[in-house]
């Protein structure tokens, strides 16, 4: 035990100067950020989220840069990495490499779900929301209804950022399909509705967005998915959301904003 310790602190002594790496600040980073996904300990809470633990310092350096410059792509650590400075980068992956690997089954119990969300099921959402777009999924062999509310439509047609009570919403259904299993159109353009799945949703309010790190805070939204009961569905990762709308900063966090503009002036 004390040999193994006296080794690892040679170690890290030897490899402290050509870094140049302040674990300190990597170790807050860790815990203030990636540790919503990649856990604190460095064991991931999720099956598509790789560990980082143990891993070597050149390669988490290397893959943080490539996903930083784009050459390496993927939409959510993408908008993470592009965010991170040069040192921010030397920290955290001096800081993860010096993690112990993950044992057989263990996970980590830190944030996983980031932060609890402020936002609850808008129980009269198809009497006082407005639907505004619709968008068909061949992929997954979805089609998905967007409603916004009264305060977000409201913003959108005088041309403002969204504000506090703005709400966002959608109904994602199967789409019907033939007997090739190919989705059935109808005729306005978009699959037909089978099964309603399940429903996505932001909003935000004062203060929603205080405990979310600047990393991956979107101003005050926060995000929720709920099942077919109107629960919130156990598992989702809210830094997930986070992370891929933020770099929609200029457009309210909000991907459809020009359908929800042209349908607010509209009416
Ligand atoms: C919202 C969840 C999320 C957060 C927060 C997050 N990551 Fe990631 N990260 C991912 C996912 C998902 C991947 C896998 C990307 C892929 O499949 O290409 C990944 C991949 C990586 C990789 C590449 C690993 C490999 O094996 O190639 C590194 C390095 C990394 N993240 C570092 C970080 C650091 C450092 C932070 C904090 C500043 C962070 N991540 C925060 C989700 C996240
Ligand atoms: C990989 C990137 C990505 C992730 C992760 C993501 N979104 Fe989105 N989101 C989009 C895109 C792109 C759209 C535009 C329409 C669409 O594809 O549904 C969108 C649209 C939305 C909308 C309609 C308002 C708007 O921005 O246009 C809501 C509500 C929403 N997402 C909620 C969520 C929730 C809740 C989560 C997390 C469980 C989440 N999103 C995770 C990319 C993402």
């Amino acid at each position: 035990m004390m040999k193994k310790h006296l080794a690892l602190c040679a170690m890290a002594i030897a490899l402290q100067p050509a870094l140049a790496a302040d674990l300190a600040a990597g170790k807050a980073k860790v815990e203030a950020v990636c540790a919503a996904c990649h856990g604190a300990n460095g064991i991931s809470v999720s099956d598509a989220i790789p560990n980082l633990a143990g891993q070597k310092v050149a390669y988490l350096e290397s893959q943080l840069k490539a996903l930083k410059d784009g050459t390496r792509k993927h939409q959510v650590m993408g908008a993470i990495a592009a965010q991170l400075s040069a040192d921010d980068i030397a920290n955290a992956a001096a800081w993860f490499a010096s993690l112990p690997g993950a044992a057989a089954a263990s996970k980590s119990a830190l944030l996983p779900h980031l932060v609890k969300t402020g936002v609850a099921f808008p129980a009269d959402y198809k009497s006082s929301f407005t639907r505004y777009h619709t968008i068909n999924f061949p992929a997954t062999r979805q089609v998905r209804h967007y409603y916004a509310n009264p305060v977000a439509l409201q913003a959108a047609r005088d041309g403002k950022p969204l504000p506090n009570g703005a709400y966002l919403f959608a109904e994602v259904h199967s789409a019907k399909v033939d007997a090739d299993k190919k989705p059935i159109v109808g005729g306005d353009g978009f699959f037909q509705p089978d099964q309603l799945l399940f429903y996505t949703a932001m909003a935000r309010d004062a203060g929603w967005g205080s405990a979310i790190p600047d990393l991956l805070r979107n101003d005050e939204w926060n995000y929720a998915v709920f099942t077919l009961a109107r629960e919130l569905r156990a598992g989702a990762n809210q830094a997930e959301c986070l992370a891929c709308h933020k770099p929609l900063d200029k457009t309210s966090y909000t991907f459809t904003i020009n359908e929800l503009t042209a349908v607010a002036k509209a009416r």
